[in-house]
C-alpha cells in the first residue's frame, strides 16, 4: 500500500464557515500561497455557488496558486457542479468535490428522500462532474452515522461513476476512533472497486476526537486527510492539520508520510489566527503559546537536563523557536538560575538561595516573572549588598 498521505486543507472552505472568520479574496489568495508553501496537496478554496465573492475567490486562487490541486465544493446538483467547474477554469490542477447525505437521518430529515433516490442522485452528480473535470471527489455526508452496508453500496456506485476520491465525513463528530477506523477498514475490504479511488477522512471535533479519528482512519487504509489550520471550522471545528501531521511524524512506525514543511506550522497558525481573528488557545497542541513552555520546578529541572525529558517534539521542527522556561511561583532554583544566566548574571550557590527567596515573594505577587522583573530583582540585590 502506498504510504503517502495527501493533505487536503479546507481552512478556506469549512474553516471559513465559522461566524466572524470570513476573508476577502485578497486575504484568501495570501493564505492559499501560505498553504502552498506549507506543502499541502489540495486546497479546498471555496463553495462557488454560495456567493459571487466565493466564486471569485476560487477563480483568483486558481490563477495564483499552481502547485496544489484547487478544489471547489458543490452540492449534488448540476447548477452547483457547473458553477464549481466554471470557477476552476484557470486552475492547473482542479477537482470538484460533490456529494450528499449518506445516513438515514440525513436522507429522511434533510433530503426527505429514500436510499434508492439518493444513490441515483449521487451517481448522476459524479457522472456530470466527471464530464467537466477529470478529478472528482465524492463526499458521503454524515457517513459517521451511516449504515456501513449502505455506505459501501454508495461508495461502490460513485467510484463506478468515476469518483477518484471518496470522502467519508464524520460530519457531526460522533464516532469513536476505533469505530471510525473500523468503518474505513470495512470499505477497504468490501467495496469491490475501492482500489480505483483514494479514501479520504474528514472529521469534526464535537467530542474532541477529530484528530484521533482521522489518524485511525489513516491507519485503516485512508490516504487523504481533510483538515484546517488550528482546527478551525463549524461548531467545535475540524481536524487540526498540525496535529495529524505531527502525530504521523512523531510515530514513524506507522509508516505514513506527508509532504508538509513542518517548520511553517507555527508561522501559518499565527497568520490564520490574525487574519480570521480567532485566538489560538494557549494549551493547543503544536501551535499553542504554552505548547513548549515549562513552568513547574520538576519539569523545568528535567528539561534543562535534557529537553526530551518532557518534550516529544523539538519546537524548532514546528517553527516554534526554543522551549520556554516560564518563571512562576512553582519554578525551582534551576529555572531561575537558567534565566538569570541568559541575562548575564552568574550567581554562587548561596547568592542563588537568597535571590530565590526574593523571587518567590515576587512570583506570588506577579504570577509570571519576566526579564524586566528579574533585572529589577538583581538591581535591588546589588543595592542591598
Ligand atoms: O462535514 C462535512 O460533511 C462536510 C462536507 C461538505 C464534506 O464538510
Ligand atoms: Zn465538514
Amino acid at each position: 500500500m502506498d504510504n503517502k498521505v495527501y493533505v487536503f486543507d479546507t481552512t478556506l472552505r469549512d474553516g471559513e464557515q465559522v461566524p466572524g472568520c470570513q476573508l476577502n479574496t485578497e486575504e484568501k489568495i495570501e493564505l492559499a500561497k501560505e498553504l502552498e508553501y506549507l506543502g499541502v496537496d489540495i486546497i479546498e478554496a471555496g463553495f462557488p455557488i454560495s456567493s459571487p465573492a466565493d466564486f471569485r475567490s476560487v477563480q483568483e486562487i486558481s490563477k495564483a496558486v499552481k502547485e496544489p490541486v484547487i478544489c471547489a465544493l458543490s452540492r449534488a446538483v448540476e447548477k452547483d457542479i457547473k458553477t464549481a467547474a466554471d470557477a476552476l477554469l484557470y486552475a492547473k490542477h482542479k477537482r470538484i468535490h460533490t456529494g450528499l447525505g449518506a445516513s438515514d437521518f440525513h436522507i429522511q430529515n434533510k433530503f426527505k428522500s429514500t436510499r434508492e433516490q439518493i444513490l441515483v442522485q449521487a451517481v448522476h452528480a459524479v457522472k456530470y462532474a466527471k464530464s467537466l473535470v477529470e478529478d472528482v471527489e465524492f463526499f458521503a455526508e454524515d457517513a459517521g452515522r451511516a449504515d456501513v452496508v449502505f455506505l459501501a453500496q454508495m461508495i461502490e456506485a460513485v467510484i463506478g461513476a468515476g469518483a477518484t476520491v471518496v470522502n467519508i465525513p464524520d460530519t457531526t463528530g460522533y464516532c469513536l476512533p476505533h469505530e471510525y477506523g473500523a468503518k474505513i477498514k470495512y470499505l477497504k475490504e468490501n467495496v469491490k472497486n475501492i482500489h480505483k479511488a483514494i479514501i479520504s477522512v474528514h472529521c469534526h471535533n464535537d467530542l474532541g476526537l477529530a484528530s484521533a479519528n482521522s489518524v485511525y482512519g489513516l491507519m485503516n487504509g485512508a490516504r487523504q486527510v481533510e483538515c484546517t489550520i488550528n482546527g478551525i471550522g463549524e461548531r467545535a471545528g475540524n481536524t487540526s492539520l498540525e496535529e495529524v501531521v505531527m502525530v504521523l511524524k512523531a510515530h514513524p512506525y506507522l509508516n505514513l508520510q506527508t509532504n508538509i514543511n513542518t517548520q511553517h506550522l507555527n508561522p501559518i497558525s499565527r497568520i490564520v489566527s490574525r487574519m480570521m481573528r480567532m485566538p489560538v488557545q494557549a494549551n493547543k497542541a503544536i501551535v499553542g503559546a504554552n505548547a513548549f513552555a515549562h513552568s513547574s520546578g520538576i519539569h523545568q529541572d528535567g528539561v534543562l537536563k535534557n529537553r526530551e525529558n518532557y518534550e516529544i517534539i523539538d519546537p524548532a521542527e514546528v517553527g516554534a523557536g526554543d522551549s520556554k522556561i516560564v518563571l512562576t511561583a512553582r519554578s525551582g532554583r534551576a529555572a531561575l538560575n537558567f534565566r538569570l544566566e541568559k541575562l548575564g548574571f552568574s550567581l554562587e550557590r548561596e547568592e542563588l538561595n537568597v535571590t530565590y527567596e526574593k523571587f518567590l515573594i515576587m512570583a506570588d505577587r506577579k504570577k509570571n516573572v519576566d526579564d524586566l522583573d528579574l533585572q529589577q530583582l538583581m538591581e535591588e540585590a546589588l543595592v542591598l549588598k
